[in-house]
């Protein structure tokens, strides 16, 4: 009786190895990379779009011009899948007008008062595109630029490889910049984005994403519930620029450390909320190490979906989408109305190069600048 017991606990065993390992062989079959032509751009350079999917069906279009992430298509809480971000079915589209719809952005993300910044006694100009201050990267950012894009496949993930070479001088910033950005789409419904950069000379760095979020898919962003995992903000001027104090979120509309409505308090006479015509502002993060770190979570009541952000740097921007104005038509015809889309940037704190008592945001010769944020989506 107990030889025959064991003989079946073997066989058992035997069949569940066999099925996991079919399981196992199906997600190879099922993950996959697309690619296709996106148009070209203004110079005749060819682009192309890359289409991402996973074992799950979550799918992720991004494309080698400005690095955009053009679509997200996750499951709702009953399985359906919807696109939660905001841009254009075509090139054309980003070509024309784009307020940084899902790009990279860099050489500096946000803001440097007044375009200017000094490293060992020399001046560095850069263009004013915001008012006086200069705005992500300048007037032909990361955003604009065609990367160098290499498919990549491991046995449980699908990405791409971007690769740009920003020339020293290039938008007045110092150094030959060598940037290189991975985005990984995974089975645990994450986007990955891994950036890294080396430099021949002294320069400033501060690369992020600028995907505008809506879980819902459609209509405004204000009853998604939103957590930041931060005590502090950067309080800025009218301009948006940092003062220079970390100002405690608690007793004011900041105050994101409980899930909260991004529309319950967004309309608040508050001289912050008033600068920035509603949120568009960066959270200090709480963070005990430099590794990776949950920092912020958002859930839309109506669909159940959930987005996670995790990310090794310092700073978050939350921005509500509040220069949305009904003036942009992107995809499906979608009419993209005031606070139809939210960002959040993961990112160094803006104005960093002229703050000394902010986290630096140098890259000497020799050093490598890493930055790691996973988009983590999920429903509840
Ligand atoms: C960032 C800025 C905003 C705005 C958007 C793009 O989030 O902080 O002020 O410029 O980019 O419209």
């Amino acid at each position: 009786m107990y030889v025959l017991n064991n003989v079946k606990l073997i066989i058992m065993f035997g069949i569940m190895i066999l099925f996991l390992f079919s399981c196992k062989k199906e997600v190879h079959v099922n993950m996959s990379i697309k690619k296709q032509p996106f148009g070209k751009t203004e110079e005749g350079v060819l682009v192309n779009l890359y289409t991402f999917t996973n074992e799950k069906g979550m799918e992720v279009k991004i494309t080698n011009y400005g690095g955009i992430v053009v679509s997200i298509r996750v499951p709702d809480r009953d399985g359906k899948l919807g696109d939660v971000v905001l841009g254009y079915d075509s090139l054309d589209g980003y070509l024309e007008k784009s307020p940084y719809f899902g790009a990279l952005i860099g050489r500096y993300g946000n803001r440097i008062a007044y375009g200017k910044f000094t490293l060992d006694g020399i001046e560095y100009s850069l263009a004013q595109n915001n008012g006086e201050n200069h705005l992500h990267g300048g007037l032909k950012g990361y955003d604009k630029v065609v990367w160098q894009a290499e498919e990549v496949k491991s046995g449980s993930t699908v990405g791409l490889k971007l690769n740009y070479l920003s020339n020293d001088g290039e938008e007045g910033y110092p150094g030959n910049l060598d940037i290189t950005v991975k985005y990984t789409l995974t089975n645990n419904n994450e986007l990955k984005i891994d950036y890294s950069a080396t430099t021949d000379k002294k320069t400033v760095i501060n690369l992020t994403n600028h995907s505008y979020f809506n879980l819902a898919g459609m209509g405004n962003i204000l009853n998604h519930k939103l957590i930041i995992n931060a005590d502090r903000f950067n309080p800025v001027d009218k301009g948006l620029i940092p003062t220079g104090e970390l100002k405690k979120v608690k007793g004011t509309p900041m105050d994101f450390t409980q899930p909260t409505a991004i529309g319950a308090r967004i309309n608040e006479d508050d001289e912050q909320l008033v600068f920035g015509g509603g949120y568009d502002h960066n959270w200090v993060l709480n963070r005990s190490d430099e590794t990776i770190n949950l920092v912020a979570k958002v859930y839309e009541p109506t669909t159940g979906r959930i987005m996670e952000v995790l990310t090794t740097e310092p700073g978050l921007q939350f921005y509500s989408g509040n220069f949305l104005d009904g003036t942009i038509t992107g995809k499906g015809n979608t009419v993209y109305e005031h606070r139809n889309g939210f960002c959040l940037e993961t990112q160094h704190f803006p104005d960093s190069p002229n703050q000394s008592d902010f986290p630096s945001v140098l890259l000497n010769p020799g050093e490598q600048y890493i930055h790691k944020t996973i988009y983590k989506f999920s429903t509840e």
